[in-house]
């Protein structure tokens, strides 16, 4: 039998600074009933200039590990999923890694864009199994606000920053990560993207005039692919897991938007009353939506051992992912 994954403790950050619809308002053609009517968002967290990616991860990564009573030197591994890194290279986790003094652990990223969480949860998960290392650090991090174009009232409303992460361990007699189901369409890298910053389109003044640093998105098109993938890679996990959407305990979804929630539990039959959503008060977090709501959730003391999890997030890339995983 392979040694399961469980989450041994949970933490996050949030910026202090909120940006409410109302600050929009002022800064784009929107409105408060539009943003909130169309998405479901009241307000989102915006970093501090000084404050990166890796300190927002390093925050969420010691609470964490002080809620779980995790010494930083016991640590194997850390993986980060961000898609809003504090530089090309070295990767965020290694910068994380020496804030929070894990001298022993290994450290890299993983970018699948908002699905970047539970892509690193299930590779952590691997490690583990294999019974190779003992204590891994899963942090999901980001700082959008440095990829949104503030003068496109398409996007701008959606994004917020923040980190969370738990610490994953077997532990023994639970069943931990039951299954998974992972997915990428790279037919569509078109309709979510950053263009310009990477070897294909490199930073010069016309780029930077035509703002094509910024993320770009065709909201409709990711939509209606969102509402899919999510439902079907759902279907797929539970069969993986041999269980029914009604031994689920709690659904959490990708944050992007309210109506995509709504139509993912629709099409499952489930009742909202058993969905995790925070996305009213943070917007979209990217790979940073996932452990927050786990976090928060499991502080109010909502998960007990034994409940069932289902996880499921659709990105950038096309990605998608999924995953069962026993409390
Ligand atoms: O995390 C990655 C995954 N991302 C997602 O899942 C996001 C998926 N997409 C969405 O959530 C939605 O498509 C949006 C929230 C982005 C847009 O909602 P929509 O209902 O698809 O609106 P739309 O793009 O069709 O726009 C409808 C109208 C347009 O005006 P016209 O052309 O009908 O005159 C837009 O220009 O709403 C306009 N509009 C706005 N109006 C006020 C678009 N953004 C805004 C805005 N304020 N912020």
């Amino acid at each position: 039998m392979p040694r399961s994954a469980s989450i041994l403790s949970t933490g996050a950050y949030l910026p202090s600074r909120v940006l409410s619809n109302a600050d929009l308002e002022k800064m784009v053609d929107t409105s408060d009933e539009w943003i909130l009517s169309r998405t479901g968002i009241r307000e989102r967290r915006i970093a501090a200039d000084d404050e990166f990616t890796s300190d927002m991860g390093a925050a969420a990564a010691r609470q964490a590990l002080e809620l779980g009573g995790i010494n930083p030197k016991d640590i194997d591994l850390i993986i980060v999923a961000t898609c809003t890194p504090d530089t090309v290279f070295p990767s965020t986790a290694c910068y994380i890694q020496q804030k929070i003094g894990a001298t022993r652990a290994a450290a890299f990223d993983v970018q699948a864009a908002c699905s970047g969480f539970l892509y690193a949860l299930v590779t952590a998960s691997q490690f583990i199994s294999s019974g190779v290392y003992k204590t891994i650090l899963v942090i999901g991090a980001e700082k959008l606000s440095s990829i949104v174009n503030w003068q496109d009232r398409n996007t701008c409303v959606l994004f917020g920053d923040g980190a969370g992460a738990v610490v994953l361990q077997h532990r023994p007699g639970a069943r931990g990560l039951l299954a998974f189901d992972l997915g990428a369409d790279g037919s569509q890298t078109e309709i979510l993207s950053v263009p310009a910053s990477g070897c294909r389109v490199p930073i010069t003044p016309a780029v930077l005039d035509q703002r094509l640093q910024f993320l770009q998105m065709s909201g409709k098109e990711v939509f209606k692919y969102a509402v899919n993938a999510m439902n079907r890679s759902s279907e797929i996990c539970l069969e993986n897991a041999g269980c029914k959407p009604d031994q689920i305990r709690w659904f959490i979804p990708h944050q992007a938007n309210q109506r995509i929630v709504d139509a993912v539990a629709t099409r499952m039959n489930v009742g909202l009353d058993r969905f995790v959503i925070n996305l009213e008060r943070y917007g979209n977090t990217s790979a940073a939506c996932m452990p927050i709501a786990l976090h928060e959730t499991s502080m109010l003391g909502k998960f007990n051992r034994g409940d069932l999890l289902l996880m499921v997030s659709f990105g950038g890339g096309l990605t998608w992912a999924s995953t069962v995983l026993e409390w």
